[in-house]
């Protein structure tokens, strides 16, 4: 069923479990996710940047698209469709287009005046639909649709004076970067996340850039008080490498193995399998509407 995202992580948070957030990009992928958190009785959290919904054609087709995947397969977890790192004006769009979270990313913004005054607008807009917000403090690292940052830590008391806002759950830098880590990585910053902790109580906090950090770093981060992971390439990463190796094999050229459903299928059930593996992970699986 298609939710926002406040109750599910609210019961993370108390429960010391991480919702899973996986990017989609197209049909295999918002399919194979749906998939992976049904067969886990997990909830999940479906997310889209700007950059995917256009490839999509519109922020309007994603939504859609989960919607009625989310019925036609019956799905009985909980579901929530997010923005990810969106601008002030992709939110206004994704609240249109029937999303039913969305994240405002005023971290690029001039000031942080700036992210704290759309911030709190936000929140009493979405609110007020019954939308769930997330915000952000500190750049994150990497590169994501051309949006690039240095990866700063968050400052503690721009997180609580964000969280003063009513958002719902609140994107923190803490060492992590988007896409690959590099191998002199430093890790993510504990002592920065308990700092924050400290500031924001039970809010939950959300760790971008889930991908490769090694899991007892991850797990750590869960017990406190991280309880949305986002990932995005290592989906992207288990579908080329699937693919890839149904292509090295030859399996394109033997009878119709050049249709889309052949061709795509091993991709296809990569994402499921990697999904599920990440649910284990995060101690989401049967959490269902706990
Ligand atoms: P990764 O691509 O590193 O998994 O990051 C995903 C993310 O943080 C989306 O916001």
């Amino acid at each position: 069923m298609l939710v926002n995202a406040t109750q599910m992580l609210q019961s993370a948070v108390k429960g010391h479990y991480a919702i899973p957030a996986f990017n989609t990009n197209n049909l295999e992928w918002a399919a194979s996710i749906l998939d992976a958190a049904e067969e886990s009785q997990s909830p999940v959290i479906i997310q889209c940047t700007s950059g995917a919904a256009k490839w999509q054609v519109s922020f309007k087709t994603v939504a859609d698209l989960v919607k009625d995947l989310v019925e036609a397969k019956n799905i009985t977890v909980p579901v929530a469709m997010h923005l990810d790192h969106g601008t002030y004006e992709d939110v206004f769009k994704c609240i249109d287009a029937g999303f039913t979270s969305v994240m405002y990313d005023g971290s690029h913004e001039e000031t942080f005046e700036l992210n704290l005054e759309r911030t709190a607008e936000i929140v009493k807009i979405a609110h007020a639909k019954g939308i769930s917000v997330e915000a952000e403090v500190g750049g994150i690292g990497g590169v994501e649709d051309g949006v690039a940052s240095m990866g700063e830590l968050a400052d503690p008391q721009q997180c609580k004076a964000i969280a003063d806002t009513g958002v719902d759950f609140l994107a923190c830098g803490i060492g992590n970067i988007h896409g690959l880590y590099p191998e002199n990585w430093a890790g993510l910053s504990f002592d920065r996340l308990s700092e924050i902790k400290a500031l924001v109580g039970d809010l939950p906090l959300v760790l971008h850039g889930g991908t490769g950090i090694p899991t007892d770093m991850v797990q750590k981060a869960i017990g406190m008080g991280i309880a949305k992971i986002n990932v995005n390439t290592d989906l992207q990463v288990a579908f080329a490498k699937a693919t890839r190796a149904y292509v090295e094999a030859g399996k394109d050229l033997q009878g119709k193995g050049y249709d889309p459903r052949k061709l795509l299928k091993p991709g296809r059930e990569a994402i499921v399998t990697r999904a599920k593996e990440l649910i284990v992970d995060f101690g989401s699986a049967g959490k269902g509407w706990a």
